[in-house]
Order: C-alpha cells, then structure tokens, then sequence
C-alpha cells in the first residue's frame, strides 16, 4: 500500500516513514518544509534503503495537494501537518486554526474526491485537559484544552468523526501522542526545533551540548514525589510503530477508533534529568525556575487500548530515550538561528 504523509519530513514523520518502509509500504511525503528540512528525505531513504517520492506542497493548498493525489495512488493518509508550538500557539491563535485546520479540510475532501478511505490522525494528551483524573484514558470525555493547539487538535478529532460519520467508508484511527523524545538509533533524524526549544529533552540535549549553561527546571513545588512536573515520555520509533499498527486497525475497521499512545509510565523532570546523566556520562547542571504558566503538575496514559486492540506497546526504556536523543544531538545539522 502506497501511504501519504502529511508533514512527513517532521519529526514524527520521518520516523514513522522509516518503519513505515521497513514494514513494506511505499511512502509519499507531502511538506511545505516549514518547519522541516529536505535533507531529512534523503536521510529516510539512507536509513531504510529505499526510495521516498517527496512534493514540496502545502497540504492546504487544493491544487498542490490535488497533484499529489493525480500522480500517486495512495491507498491511506497519516496527517501529521500542522503547527504544534503550545506557547506560540497563544500569540497567533488565528494563524494556528486557520493553518491546522485548512490543511485538515482541504486534506479531507482531497481524499473524499479520490475516494482514499484510511486517515490516520498526529492527535495529542493535550484534548484531555486540565480536568481529567489521571492515568488519561480514550473513554474520557476530551477538553476543554487550555492553549489553541490542543483546541486545534480537538476540533480536528470531532471534524474527522463527522465526516466518518457522514461517509461510512472513512476509517480514522486518532492516536493521542503523550511526550514523544529521542531519535533513530542511526542517529541520522532526531528532533529539529526552532530556536530555543521549548520541550524539555531538547532542550537537556542542548545544556548537554554546551548550547546553554544549564536548564530551568519549571516548579519544584508540585504536589508530585519530587514536587517537579510528571509526563509520560515515549521513544519517538516506538510512536513511529505506533503508526504502523493504526494503519493496519484502520484497514480493517470500519469507523473512528482513538488510541493513546504513551508508556503509561510517569517520569519527573528530575528522573529525565538523572537518566540522561546516567545514559550518557554528562552533567547536566540545573536551576530551580518558577512554574511554567499552563503547565500541568501530572499526567501519563492508560495505554492498554491500544496493546489489546492493536497489539501494539511501547518497548524503549528511558535509558534508550536519554542514549538515542544525546546521540542526536551530537550528529544533527547545525540548527536554524533564534529568531528574534
Ligand atoms: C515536560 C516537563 C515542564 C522544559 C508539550 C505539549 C504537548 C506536546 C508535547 C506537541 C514539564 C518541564 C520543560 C524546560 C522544564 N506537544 N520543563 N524545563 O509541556 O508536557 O507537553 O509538548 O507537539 O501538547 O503541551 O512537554 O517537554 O515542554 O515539558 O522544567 O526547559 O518538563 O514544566 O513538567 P509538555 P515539555
């Protein structure tokens, strides 16, 4: 089968394009390269040996994307376009619903237009919200989210559930990533961010790498065992795998189905801390800084849906985590200049 991705040359893309060829499919990227860079393809196709067909198209533009569709015969979409930096998202809301969701809409009636009835949806722990009990698990009721990104995830959950709805041959699968951190074991695609990264294991990789002095640790007066904020960390090839198995499901189910994908292990910032420490024989120095506004004290996921119906969980420790994003880093392309 011949899989679309949507913002494929992106950090979660590209790994699940690696699996995705290693598991036998042909894959076709569709990216603006926004924020993204072309090099990654030809990195794909080094890792796996195999050859990507790659359009420099913004999915919500209809012609591009129309062309794409033209020239392949794609038999399933994962959809990972869209903009995805939370504190940004805040700034520019507009421009954050206005891209999210054209490329969801055009995307979605591209694929009606060609009669392309699997979608794979890049959705987030962020639907859950700030009111939901912990562990997080798919039977919740979602939102309300407290930033426009995770807004923009949710209503696109509910756009691609009535559209199942109104078109029974459309399958989605929406998989509710929790933290996704490292990078390939080649050490070839990793995580690229923009200027000063705002998530913690990158932003670790770069004290570690000399890029900054030491990292703020957000709030150590959290009502947690070591008062520091609590996530559930994946291994990016392990969400990448996560991927193949939805296609799978979505091939043979018939409607929406949600999956979180996560550990359903919580590790604190001072536990990510340690463990780089100990994965990679590197200090990482550390200040106490004031809670970050709109963070959450705890969260992790219930990610047994997913093993039962799917077959599919996690299998990287967080050592692997620590080991695979330190190598990254020492490897990647020199990043793109901060912004100012
Ligand atoms: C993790 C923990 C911070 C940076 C966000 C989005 C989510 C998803 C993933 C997708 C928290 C602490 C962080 C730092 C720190 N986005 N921290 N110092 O906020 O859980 O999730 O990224 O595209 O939707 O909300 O991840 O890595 O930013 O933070 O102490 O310099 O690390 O307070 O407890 P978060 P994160």
């Amino acid at each position: 089968m011949k899989v679309l991705l949507t913002g494929g040359a992106g950090y979660i893309g590209s790994h699940t394009a690696v699996e995705l060829l290693n598991a036998g499919y042909e894959v076709v990227i569709a990216d603006n390269f926004s924020n993204s860079s072309p090099e990654t393809v030809g990195r794909i196709e080094k890792i796996t040996g195999k050859n990507v067909s790659v359009y420099h198209v913004d999915v919500a533009d209809k012609k591009g994307l129309r062309t794409v569709f033209e020239k392949e015969r794609i038999g399933g979409v994962i959809h990972f376009a869209g903009y995805k930096a939370v504190g940004e998202s805040v700034k520019v809301p507009l421009r954050y619903y206005r891209n999210n969701l054209d490329c969801t809409l055009t995307l979605l009636e591209t694929m009606e237009q060609f009669g392309v009835n699997i979608i794979i949806f890049s959705s987030s722990a962020t639907v859950y919200g700030p009111l939901n009990a912990i562990p997080y698990v798919e039977t919740m009721a979602a939102g309300p989210c407290s930033n426009p990104y995770g807004s923009t995830k949710l209503m696109i959950e509910q756009i691609i559930k009535d559209a199942s709805a109104a078109r029974g041959e459309l399958s989605a699968v929406l998989l509710r990533y929790f933290n996704p951190v490292g990078a390939h074991s080649s050490g070839l695609i990793g995580e690229m961010p923009n200027g000063i990264p705002n998530n913690l294991m990158p932003y670790i990789s770069q004290v570690a790498v000399g890029k900054f002095e030491k990292l703020n640790v957000f709030g150590n007066d959290y009502p947690t065992r070591d008062g520091t904020g609590i996530r559930d960390y994946i291994h990016v090839v392990d969400l990448a795998k996560g991927h193949v198995a939805a296609l799978k499901y979505g091939a043979a189910y018939r409607g929406v189905e949600v999956f979180n994908l996560g550990t359903g292990v919580g590790y604190s910032v001072l536990d990510i801390v340690g463990a780089f420490e100990r994965a990679n024989k590197i200090k990482i120095p550390y200040a106490i800084a004031p809670r970050r506004e709109g963070d959450l004290p705890e969260y992790y996921s219930d990610s047994a849906k997913a093993c039962r119906l799917m077959g599919w969980k996690a299998e990287r420790t967080l050592e692997d985590m620590c080991r695979d994003a330190w190598n990254w880093q020492k490897n990647c392309p020199p990043a793109r200049p901060i912004e100012v």
